[in-house]
Parts: structure tokens; sequence; C-alpha cells
């Protein structure tokens, strides 16, 4: 198979391709390396299989060009992470619908299938647990620049579904807090990238509130089973699915358990929003995934605790210490 993976140098992306490239897929990454990076696929740079075009998916003549020429389109690329959202809405709302927008129109024009990235985040700060697929979205005002995010990824469902209706075979799923190796500290869901950071420079580990709100993290392998059974299940075509692990974890509890598992003798200390985000922030207390629909439909289930994704995930950052080398030159496609 020709596979296109948009934002397939990020963190999910790129473990998206290993798992393709080792199926003997032939791979075509379009990614502008904005948060993603070239050490996430550099094996595969003088691969035979593999080709990395660094433009962006807002590059509609890019995008047409790349989706004509493939049989399959995973669409991962996006402006992520809470913080990026914050600093710099207008780029995020642009990328996030109008780049959305030309991989769907793309994959209408040649008729391809396409699976895309949605997320938690749109069922905003919505208290009901689990979260179904159908529940209500909770959303904070427009002058908080957080739910900017959650609005674009919902808009990019409602684009999916318009296209899906047409006719287009579209699988829509939404990720919750994805974690493991090749996480990175200015991502989606940073705070296992935070704490494992703080717990190995010998920081104190930075909880933000008094730590009661809990998240349900994913395993990043997890995450491309998901990915991958949406492409290959004909009745997800036209459906939306929550894709993380339902195992609940307070921000308290996962910093005393990276610090164990890291063997850090970092204290955890308590900070709040405001220092962190400024003042006009909203959290959401829990984010757990309904995954009932997942295994009925796709037969997903998680199968990667987090005590050893942890475990593999610090072993990673152990060895890379996050430390970014300087960025490589490479011979990729303009
Ligand atoms: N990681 C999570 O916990 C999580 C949770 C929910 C949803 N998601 C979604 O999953 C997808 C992948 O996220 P990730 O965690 O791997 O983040 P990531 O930042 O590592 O990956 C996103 C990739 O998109 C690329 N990109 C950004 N803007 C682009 C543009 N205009 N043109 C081309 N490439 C561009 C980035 O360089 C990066 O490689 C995103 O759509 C994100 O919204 C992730």
């Amino acid at each position: 198979m020709r596979v296109l993976v948009t934002g397939g140098a990020g963190f999910i992306g790129s473990h998206l391709v290993d798992r393709l490239i080792a199926r003997g897929d032939q791979v075509c990454v379009l990614d502008h390396l904005s948060t993603g990076r070239i050490e996430n696929v550099r094996q595969y740079v003088d691969h035979p299989r593999f080709t990395l075009v660094k433009d962006s998916i807002l590059n509609a003549d890019v995008v047409n060009r790349l989706v004509e020429s493939c049989d399959l389109v995973f669409h991962l690329a996006a402006a992520v992470g809470v913080w990026h959202i914050v600093e710099n809405p207008l780029a995020a709302i642009s990328v996030n619908v109008e780049g959305t927008e030309n991989v769907l129109r793309a994959a209408f024009r040649f008729w391809r299938k396409v699976v895309i990235a949605s997320s938690s985040e749109v069922y905003g700060k919505s208290t009901k647990a689990p979260l179904g697929e159908d529940d209500d979205r909770v959303l904070g005002p427009t002058t908080i620049s957080r739910w900017s995010y959650s609005s674009a990824k919902a808009i990019d469902e409602h684009f999916a579904y318009a296209y899906a209706a047409r006719g287009l075979p579209v699988a829509i799923l939404r990720f919750f807090n994805v974690y493991g190796p090749r996480i990175h500290e200015n991502g989606y869901g940073t705070v296992v990238a935070r704490f494992i950071h703080q717990a190995l420079n010998g920081r104190p580990l930075t909880v933000h509130g008094d730590g009661r709100q809990t998240r349900c993290f994913c395993h990043v392998e997890d995450t491309v089973r998901g990915i991958l059974l949406a492409s290959e299940v004909e009745a997800a075509e036209g459906q939306v699915f929550n894709i993380g692990n339902d195992v609940e974890i307070t921000m308290h509890d996962l910093a005393l358990l990276i610090k164990r598992l890291s063997g850090s003798s970092s204290e955890v200390r308590f900070v709040a929003y405001q220092d962190y985000y400024g003042q006009r922030f909203e959290d959401t207390p829990r984010r757990v995934p309904d995954l009932r629909k997942a295994a009925r439909i796709l037969g997903y289930r998680p199968e990667i605790g987090l005590e050893t994704g942890l475990a593999r995930t610090i072993e990673w950052c152990r060895q890379h210490r996050f430390v970014e080398g300087p960025e490589a030159r490479l011979g990729v496609e303009p």
C-alpha cells in the first residue's frame, strides 16, 4: 500500500510510520516539522519505501499531489499542546481547521480512505465519566483560548461527517492522553514528559492545582493499534471512536509513580494553574474514555499497563534526556 501520513514526524505519527514500514507499505510523510522532529524518522531517511515532504498541510497543491499518489491517508498533522494553543491561537485554528479541510477535500476529490485524528479535548470540561462518543460537549467561553483547539477538532469532525455523508470512507479517532517513547514536552498532554524530565534532572515535580484531577494515559503502541484497526475495519467508516486507556490516575499519584519508577529523589511540589498558564485558564477535573464502541466495532482494547508503559518511556527519556540534537540537514523533497 502507498500510505500518506500527515504529521508523520510527530510523536504518534512516527510510531505509526514504524508499523507501516514494518508491514511493507510505501510511506510518504507530510510534515513541516514544527513540533515534529527529524530524529523521530531518521532511521528511514535512506529507506527505499520512505519519503519525507517538508511542507504544510495548508499548502493545498502539495496536499492534492500527495493524496492523489497514495491509497490511504492518515491525517495526524495538527497544532497541538494546550500551551501552544494558548500562546498562538491563530496558527492553531488555521492549521487545525483549514489544514484538515485541505486533506479531506483532497481525499474526496481523489476518493481515498482517510483516518483523521481528533481529540478527547472535544469533550471539553464535561464531568461525565466515562465519556461516550455521543455525549455532550461542555466548553468554556470563547475568551479562553484553550477551547479553540476543542472547537477546531470538532469542526474537523463535522467536516469528516459531511464528507462521509457523501460517501467518503473516513474514520475519526479521539485520542486520550497518549504517552510513550518520543514524547516531547511541547506536545499534547505534556504532563508525563514534564514529570519525567523533572524527575530525571533532579528538579521538583510540579503538580498543577491540588493534584486530584485525573487523566487516563494510553501508551502510543495501543494508540497506533487503534489507528490501524480504524483503517482496516470497514464498519469504522463514517464513525467516531474513543481511542485510549480507561484506567484513571490522579496527577499527584502520577507524579509519585514517575518519581518511584525513575528512582528520583525530587520533591513533588504543587503550583497554581495561574503560575503556569496565566489568569484565564480552565482545566478539566476528569477525562475517562468509554471504550465500548471501539471494542465492539474495531476490536480495540488497550494492552499496555501504565507502570510498564511508563517504565519504557522513562528508559527512552533517560537515553535521550530530551536533549535536542542540532537540526539535521536532510535531503527532503520540497
Ligand atoms: N498526543 C496526544 O495525547 C493526543 C491526544 C489527542 C489528540 N491528538 C492528536 O493526534 C495527532 C498527533 O499528535 P501528536 O501527539 O503526535 O503531536 P505532534 O506534535 O508530535 O505531531 C503533530 C505533527 O504535525 C506536524 N504539523 C503541525 N502543523 C503542521 C502543518 N501545518 N503541516 C504539516 N505538518 C504539521 C508537526 O510538525 C508534528 O510532527 C494530532 O492531530 C493531535 O491533535 C494527540
